[in-house]
């Protein structure tokens, strides 16, 4: 069966005192779902320490944002995965529209982070979508194929365990704008198929959405047969928006 799983994208928010107010509230809400999703909380990494203390003994992963597509060296400021699975995560986000966009990440550069990640023994948290000109000009499949080619170049089957997937059409970022679940639905199916087309087991990986997922359209996009979850920004800063987004998964 597919792990559902709710992912926390804090980007460049946060601090201490909302990791002191907002960690201990989610964990609270999530040891009491029953059937509850996978939890992952990704905050800037200076926080990782104070947010892995909180989640002590909790069923709550955690994740970066980033890492390297070098192993280690003269990288200043960089981050790599090994040390982020040395700081205790188990997942990595790669491939982030923002990252593509405002540091020039291209698909090679995604294909050589996810292969570190996963040589770490870490999941890469695989982000796609398309931007409003590409959806508009009818190219979005097109773009999110291209996209999982380049991303996933060397995966192999066994690896594809290790491999989750987050649609995030860009125009539904921060934008309070969110696909239909309907065309959510058609696009995660889409990503499906693909993945079994480059011989990856597409049935059995976990497909996010994220884009503006908020308490009140979270459900209707999760119950969607093929959506197994979501990458949550802006909301997730939130405690109550967040857990209701988890509790969405839930039911
Ligand atoms: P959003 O961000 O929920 O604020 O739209 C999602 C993301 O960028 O991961």
């Amino acid at each position: 069966m597919r792990r559902q799983i709710v992912a926390a994208n804090w980007k460049m928010n946060g601090s201490s005192e909302l990791v002191q107010q907002l960690v201990p509230a989610v964990r609270e809400a999530v040891s009491a779902l029953d059937n509850g999703p996978q939890v992952v909380i990704m905050p800037p990494s200076l926080y990782l320490g104070e947010v892995k203390a909180q989640l002590a003994d909790s069923s709550i992963s955690i994740g970066v944002q980033n890492v390297a597509q070098w192993q280690s060296g003269a990288y200043t400021g960089e981050i790599a995965a090994a040390m982020a699975a040395d700081a205790g995560c188990q997942y990595v986000l790669v491939g982030h529209s923002e990252r593509r966009e405002l540091f020039g990440e291209t698909d090679e550069v995604v294909a050589a982070k996810v292969s570190r990640i996963l040589a770490s023994g870490l999941q890469a948290m695989v982000c796609v979508g398309e931007t409003l000109e590409e959806r508009d000009s009818g190219d979005a499949e097109a773009v999110v194929c291209r996209q999982l080619e380049g991303a996933l170049a060397g995966v192999s089957a066994d690896e594809a365990v290790n491999i989750v997937i987050a649609y995030e059409p860009v125009w539904a970022i921060g934008t309070g704008k969110t696909a239909t679940a309907e065309d959510a639905q058609a696009m995660h199916q889409a990503i499906r198929d693909k993945l079994v087309g480059l011989g990856l087991p597409g049935n059995a990986m976990s497909v996010l959405y994220g884009g503006s997922v908020k308490p009140d359209n979270a459900a209707a996009l999760f119950m969607k047969p093929d959506i197994d979850g979501g990458l949550i920004g802006g909301a997730s800063l939130k405690a109550e928006d967040f857990i209701a987004i988890c509790q969405a998964v839930s039911s």
